[in-house]
């Protein structure tokens, strides 16, 4: 069985008549690997990625994540396995205005009723961020890079074993951007998740270990760094 994530001829279309987005797509992401993801505006990077975690359908294919189909799996299942062993970061962080930071990265433990015994470790997340400061503050009291590493601490909050990002320096000066890819490459190197991240920022791209490019739809190449 191959540990990691495998997308076998992934295709994902759109209306009727089908506009067809990914086309027979193939690859595989070993556990422990940073990937990013590039390409032009609209050549499928964000359906891809939401393809591959099972956040949005696909149209035909397989995506198995050690050997398990998560479109094949009932969505209560699906909600579970995304809960437990998945972060997502976005373009725009999403935290909750009227809660501290820190009750902000306990959120995916709430739902679980973990955030009481995840306190300690969100605290942790943060101070390895360099966001101490930031704790007991509201999302309107940090800056806009803080606010981004807030999301990414909340992405980690459950130990995921695979984190995705769609775009997460596309509202970063170029400072706040390296500072958050950095953040991906230590929580790659010390936590041993598995990073893809999507961006059409060739710079960032190349910080990833591998940069798998589309065009139209397809991988137009799969490069090492
Ligand atoms: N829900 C949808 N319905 C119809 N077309 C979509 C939908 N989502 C994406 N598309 C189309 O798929 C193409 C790729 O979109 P997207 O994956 O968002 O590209 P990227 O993230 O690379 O900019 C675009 O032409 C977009 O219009
Ligand atoms: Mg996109």
């Amino acid at each position: 069985m191959y540990s990691g994530i495998e997308c076998i001829s992934l295709n994902r279309s759109f209306g009727n008549p089908p506009l067809e987005v990914l086309k027979t797509i193939d690859f595989k992401i070993p556990k422990g690997q940073f990937v990013s993801i590039t390409g032009r505006s609209g050549s499928g990077k964000s359906t891809l990625l939401y393809a591959m975690s099972g956040l949005d359908k696909i149209t035909s294919g397989k995506v198995l994540f050690s050997g398990e189909s998560i479109h094949e799996m009932p969505e209560n299942k699906l909600n579970q396995f995304r809960n437990f062993k998945m972060g997502f970061v976005f373009q725009f962080h999403y935290l909750l205005p009227e809660i501290t930071v820190l009750e902000n990265v306990l959120m995916p433990a709430r739902k679980t009723n973990l955030h009481k015994a995840k306190e300690a470790e969100a605290r942790k997340i943060l101070e390895d961020f360099s966001l101490s400061h930031c704790v007991d503050k509201l999302p309107g009291q940090i800056s806009g890079g803080e606010s981004q590493r807030v999301s990414i601490a909340r992405a980690l909050i459950m130990q995921p074993e695979y984190i995705f990002a769609d775009e997460p320096t596309g509202n970063l000066d170029s400072v706040n951007g390296e500072k958050v890819l950095a953040l991906f490459q230590k929580v790659n190197k010390d936590y041993g998740t598995t990073v893809v991240i999507v961006t059409h920022d060739m710079g960032y791209a190349k910080l990833a270990q591998r940069t798998i490019a589309l065009t139209d739809g397809r991988i137009e190449s799969d490069t090492l760094n």
